[in-house]
């Protein structure tokens, strides 16, 4: 009889913490995501991380060398990557593939393949490491961006990123993109008043009558639509 009041008493203990800890989740909800409560510039700073590559707008303030960058890439970066940006086990090299794009191989990184350095910063800022994104302080993640780069030979030993320095590092293969879209621009005026009616619209013909994708395998009769 007193072991059950007791698991009694114990269930009671357990379901108050449990509702006070449910409020509290609750009480900590409304604050942050419940609609019409105007983000803290706070936290809207904290989304607001984008650089552009072209040109490193939005790289924030801070800066970082290469020396500083060879520490903690060792430190963080290099258990995937490799000391050197040569890749550990089947994690992506950061170094090195030049001359290889071409090649029945090719081996893009980011020295042989990206076309800006700014992005640099902006993908370790918000993804690298890879079980810890967005730990780096903005200058660790300058310094191991100008220590990737040195990597490739890109920029000298005493190099320091920053957001004056990073967009003007000229990527190697940055001239081999092609930045226009040669593509022709549809025009497609959306209708707007004197629309046709939806229910004298009539389909004429479709993708499967039209044998746009014909089948060449299987037996005949599931060839044909049903
Ligand atoms: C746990 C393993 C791991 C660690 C640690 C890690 N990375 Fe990565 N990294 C990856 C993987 C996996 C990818 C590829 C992700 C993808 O393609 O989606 C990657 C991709 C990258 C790329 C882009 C490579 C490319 O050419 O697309 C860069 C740059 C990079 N990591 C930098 C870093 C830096 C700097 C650190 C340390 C601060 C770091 N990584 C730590 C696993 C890791």
């Amino acid at each position: 009889m007193c072991s059950l009041l007791k698991a009694r008493v114990a269930k009671g203990v357990l379901f108050t913490l449990l509702m006070t800890g449910a409020a509290r989740g609750y009480a900590a909800e409304k604050t942050l995501y419940v609609y019409g409560v105007a983000p803290t510039s706070a936290q809207i700073a904290d989304w607001d991380i984008d650089v552009r590559g072209q040109d490193g707008a939005g790289l924030p303030p801070g800066k970082g060398s290469v020396d500083d960058g060879a520490e903690i890439f060792s430190q963080q970066c290099a258990l995937c990557h490799g000391t050197f940006g040569e890749g550990a086990n089947r994690f992506p090299k950061l170094a090195g593939g030049d001359g290889t794009l071409t090649a029945e191989r090719p081996e893009p990184t980011v020295g042989s393949y990206w076309p800006f350095a700014p992005t640099l910063f902006d993908y370790i800022n918000r993804a690298m490491p890879m079980q810890a994104p967005r730990t780096l302080k903005t200058d660790e993640v300058y310094a191991v961006a100008a220590y990737i780069l040195n990597l490739n030979n890109i920029v000298p030993n005493d190099f320091v990123a920053d957001k004056d320095s990073l967009p003007k590092v000229k990527m190697p293969n940055h001239d081999n993109f092609s930045w226009k879209d040669p593509r022709p621009d549809t025009h497609v005026e959306p209708c707007m008043t004197k629309c046709a009616d939806p229910r004298d619209v009539k389909i004429v013909s479709t993708a499967e009558g039209g044998s746009l994708t014909p089948r060449t395998t299987g037996p005949l009769d599931d060839m044909r639509p049903k």
